[in-house]
């Protein structure tokens, strides 16, 4: 039997095969064939004592330079928890967040994405982190999961303009990859302090990571959503409570009807403290 060989993919059949593997933004200006770079571990030690120094990659003129992402985890989690701790309002904080040379995401990243709605509002909702949408745009929750967090909003009788809205990463992991335990330690000082500028009566936490690192707790969704806990802003204690993440809901209907079993519970908690429209 003759076997046809399939015909070669084009550009368009490629891209569209990267873009479904997460792989949508170009690190470098042209590709870099690891294979041919000298391999320093696996020569012997005689040869790599005398071998001349690696050349340096070129980077492209957007990338900024190296060392940022040089800062050793723990000086980067130090250099975070003091920069968010002297923030003195939020305007001050994001422009910190702006300079902060301690996270590298902010390379691969287009752009910080701060928050969303109004710093007055008494809910907070905090995602895990930016994805593609949000890194073009610069704010948090406007891609297919923020139009249904804004379902979600209005299901409480509120808008943006009446809730605030951030991530407890502020810069798009490359390819939307899960952050790293160490780039979620640098961030979260940031976030914290954000919470704490923002005073809000009440703290939802969506999905797993934000809830998990948040509330530090090592319990799953399953377990924590729909239950009050108690956050420390480091001024006052707020009520928290963790729902699903409107990006798994996407993906899982059916749990649409528990989360709304929780929204329903923040509006009444809301309601007995104030107004809801306040
Ligand atoms: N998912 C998040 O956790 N945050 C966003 O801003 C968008 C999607």
């Amino acid at each position: 039997m003759d076997l046809i060989p399939e015909p070669a993919p084009n550009v368009r059949q490629l891209l569209a095969f990267y873009l479904e593997a997460g792989v949508d933004c170009a690190l470098t200006e042209g590709p870099v064939d690891r294979l041919t770079e000298p391999d320093t571990a696996a020569a012997p030690i005689a040869v790599r004592e005398t071998a001349p120094p690696r050349p340096v990659r070129e980077m492209p003129a957007a990338m900024p330079a190296v060392p940022r992402s040089e800062i050793a985890p723990e000086a980067a989690i130090a250099l975070a928890r003091e920069a968010a701790r002297t923030a003195p309002t939020l305007e001050a904080l994001r422009t910190l967040l702006e300079s902060f040379e301690g996270c590298a995401l902010r390379n691969t990243a287009t752009r910080l994405v701060f928050a969303d709605g109004n710093p007055q509002a008494r809910i907070m909702f905090v995602g895990e982190a930016p994805g593609r949408d949000e890194d073009i745009e610069g704010l948090p929750f406007v891609g297919r999961s923020g139009k249904l967090l804004d379902r979600m909003i209005a299901a409480i009788g509120l808008d943006r303009s009446k809730a605030y809205i951030a991530n407890v990463i502020p810069w798009r992991p490359p390819g939307n990859r899960t952050p790293t335990p160490q780039e979620t330690q640098i961030c979260l000082p940031f976030i914290q302090r954000q919470i704490e500028l923002v005073n809000p009566d009440i703290l939802v936490t969506l999905g797993n990571p934000s809830t998990q690192t948040l509330l530090s707790t090592r319990d799953g969704i399953m377990k924590t959503r729909g239950r009050w806990f108690d956050y420390d802003t480091g001024t006052r204690t707020i009520r928290a409570m963790a729902t699903f993440h409107p990006a798994y809901l996407l993906r899982s209907p059916s749990y649409k009807r528990m989360s709304w079993q929780d929204l329903r519970t923040i509006a009444k908690a809301l309601e007995q403290s104030g107004s809801p429209s306040s």
